[in-house]
């Protein structure tokens, strides 16, 4: 709902939490969030205007429009920076081979997985792929998401990266939820290519790289570097071929096995490493000297079964981690960042503080948005949530249930009855 004069004044917040800053925290800085009691914050045209210590006259609220958070902890929007949001084809029926023990990678290299989300996704309309995906968002947005990456790679072809990254960016003219685009053509090698990997990494850097590059309809591109799809080499090769055509890189790395992708990662610069769940020290290593942002995925170690990345070892060692769902078909049908953090703080150890920043500054930054939103200061997207809870604590604590009771997005109330 809008007001006129697009004012809004956010009274009476138990505690305001916060991460502050324009770019990723690390080491103890990840923990270090700025904590205002009994604060009152006002948005005006999409941004954040004012963060004030004490709730404010009204009189002087006179010209807002005033939520009351009636005590509740406050916090950014959640960012989310890495799901695979565009597909057709769900793949319940992996469960049953998942429970007796049949591993990721063997379902893909038995022509499942991954590729079977393929097919159906390239026999999909761009408005069925919408529909799915808008479901997908709704979702995400009742649970405190403002903020959303979503790559492409379940066509594998031309045609259907094309569509997929179309259909996400028409969502996010008409979703409130922000999106960020990333190609990620290098999901799998595709069956018609079965036999020739060389012909399909030309195809991706010749063909797909350079259309999407000048249809503008990314800004990342991402490559699945595990045993089985691509080796850090292939990987190194795209999304080289990527940065020359004005992609920024991220990459799949250390997912299952350890084959060179966090290494990577540090040494050409990308702007964050995913999974990182079978991470060697000397990766820790290439992150940190190469200024990578750490992107730590718990829903999918939790789904796949396997163990969850280091991110205390990543902190120590002054590595920004951020944590974001994954949501995909095959090894994370979950698009749920409070689940995740829940996750963090028993799976991962962090403090409720770390994880905060994880799920917003950071996460903003492994999206190159630090500057714009994962934080509520003044001049940032007026992107926040109002929990159903007193403190951070409150937010690792629960798990189960959707916490969040009002969301505000771009200083709109998109969610919640005030
Ligand atoms: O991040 N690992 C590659 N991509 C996804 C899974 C995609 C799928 O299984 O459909 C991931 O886990
Ligand atoms: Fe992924």
């Amino acid at each position: 709902m809008s007001q006129a004069n697009g004012k809004l004044a956010i009274v009476n917040i138990g505690l305001l939490a916060t991460p502050t800053g324009n770019s990723a925290r690390a080491g103890a800085q990840q923990g270090e969030v700025q904590k205002i009691e009994n604060a009152c914050v006002l948005l005006e045209n999409g941004r954040i205007t004012a963060v004030l210590e004490r709730q404010q006259e009204h009189s002087i609220l006179a010209d807002y429009r005033v939520v009351d958070a009636k005590g509740c902890l406050v916090t950014p929007g959640l960012v989310d920076a890495h799901t695979h949001l565009v597909f057709a084809g769900w793949r319940a029926h992996e469960l049953q081979l998942k429970l007796v023990g049949v591993p990721y990678l063997e379902i893909l290299a038995q022509g499942g997985g991954i590729l079977n989300t393929v097919t159906k996704t390239r026999n999909a309309t761009e408005e069925a792929l919408k529909a799915q995906a808008r479901l997908a968002l709704d979702g995400m947005l009742a649970m405190g998401t403002t903020t959303v990456e979503a790559k492409s790679g379940y066509g594998l072809d031309l045609e259907t990266e094309l569509k997929q990254l179309r259909a996400a960016r028409a969502l996010n003219e008409e979703h409130p939820i922000d999106l960020v685009f990333t190609l990620m053509a290098a999901h799998a090698l595709p069956p018609e290519y079965k036999d020739n990997r060389r012909g399909f990494i030309d195809l991706v850097i010749s063909e797909i790289i350079p259309a999407v590059s000048e249809q503008g309809l990314a800004e990342f591109c991402d490559v699945f570097c595990e045993s089985g799809v691509f080796t850090a080499e292939e990987a190194r090769e795209i999304l080289l071929a990527g940065q020359r055509h004005g992609l920024h890189s991220k990459i799949h790395a250390d997912e299952i096995d350890a084959i060179g992708g966090s290494e990577l990662a540090g040494e050409i610069g990308t702007a964050s490493a995913e999974h990182l769940i079978a991470m060697r020290d000397s990766g820790i290593k290439a992150l940190k000297k190469g200024g990578v942002t750490a992107c730590l995925l718990p829903a999918t170690s939790f789904y796949l079964n396997k163990p969850y990345a280091r991110a205390r070892d990543l902190i120590a060692a002054g590595v920004p981690v951020a944590i974001a769902s994954d949501f995909n078909p095959g090894s994370c049908p979950s698009f749920s960042l409070q689940f995740c953090i829940n996750l963090a703080s028993w799976q991962y150890k962090m403090t409720p503080e770390e994880i905060l920043t994880a799920v917003t500054l950071n996460a903003a930054n492994a999206i190159h948005r630090a500057d714009s939103i994962g934080s509520v200061e003044i001049g940032k997207q007026a992107d926040l949530v109002l929990w159903q809870a007193n403190s951070l604590d409150d937010l690792c604590y629960r798990f189960g249930s959707n916490l969040a009771q009002a969301v505000i997005k771009k200083g709109e109330l998109v969610k919640g009855g005030y």
